[in-house]
């Protein structure tokens, strides 16, 4: 895919990885649909969008809310006319234990509450969006790309029950819509980032960070604009389908 003029959304636009993906898209003159929470930091990348050459809306919708994503959506296809691309960036965090066991006492540490809130966002927002930006795509004869945001924390990370479930639960799915969504031309990836410097991983105690940093082959956590290159290689490259790219500096190898 070529894209320039082409429309792409993104979610979490406002900032960290996906403020860096919608400038990088923006020099290649796609037009951005940027949907987040916080209307100054949107406001904020739509400028720097049209700085870097390209063009860009802002859209307030909570991911994790039906009605909320439905109405952006709508708004979208009636501002621009077509869909072509979707990444699916939004995230949240609320690290936690499972249990805590100390001096004979055992309790529950990760709660009812902060385990949803993850699942909410992380889990069903990327399967709102996914769903409204398909049927826009398949409705505007767009042969799109839709590329969710996973984590390397897929494979089950220490203190992060409910991230590592919904992280594992986009890798699954965006192979369904890579196999559902062929037929229609449709194609759909993810990228698994590791330990990149946005203000996310700036919220992890510093210990725990430490520790990461350390056993990372690169010695270096990875920058923003590595990921938003990942994702327009899977734009650029039609026969990237299904998989998902691993971004963690070797972390996992
Ligand atoms: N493996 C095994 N044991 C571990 C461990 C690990 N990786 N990390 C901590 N522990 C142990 C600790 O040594 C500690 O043991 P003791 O009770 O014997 O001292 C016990 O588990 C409890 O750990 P904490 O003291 O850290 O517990 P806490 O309740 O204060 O904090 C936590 C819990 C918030 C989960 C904290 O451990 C933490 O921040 N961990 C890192 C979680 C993480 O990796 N988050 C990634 C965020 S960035 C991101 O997710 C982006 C992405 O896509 C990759």
């Amino acid at each position: 895919m070529n894209l320039n003029n082409k429309v792409i959304a993104i979610t979490g636009g406002g900032q960290g990885l996906g403020r860096s993906m919608a400038t990088l898209l923006a020099s290649k003159g796609a037009r951005l649909a940027l949907i987040d929470l916080n209307q100054e930091k949107l406001n904020e990348t739509a400028q720097l969008c049209k700085d870097a050459g390209g063009d860009a809306k802002a859209y307030i919708a909570n991911v994790a809310n039906e009605e909320q994503v439905v109405a952006a959506f709508a708004t979208i296809a009636s501002d621009f006319g077509q869909l072509d691309g979707l990444i699916n960036n939004a995230g949240i965090l609320r690290d936690g234990m499972l249990i805590k066991a100390k001096d004979g006492k055992v309790e529950k540490k990760l709660s009812l509450a902060e385990w949803q809130a993850v699942i909410d966002v992380n889990l069903t927002g990327v399967f709102l969006c996914g769903r409204e930006a398909a049927e826009q795509m398949i409705k505007t004869g767009s042969k799109g790309v839709i590329i969710n945001i996973s984590s390397i924390s897929r494979a089950g990370n220490v203190g992060q029950t409910n991230y590592s479930a919904a992280k594992a639960g986009v890798a699954a799915m965006t192979v369904t819509w890579a196999k559902e969504l062929a037929r229609y031309g449709i194609r759909s990836a993810a990228v698994a980032p590791g330990f990149i410097a946005t203000d996310m991983v700036a919220s992890m105690k510093p210990e725990a960070l430490e520790k990461f940093t350390s056993v990372i082959p690169a010695k270096r956590l990875g920058a923003p604009e590595e990921i938003a290159a990942t994702c327009l290689y899977i734009f650029e490259t039609d026969y990237v389908n299904g998989r998902v790219i691993e971004m963690d500096g070797g972390l996992r190898l």
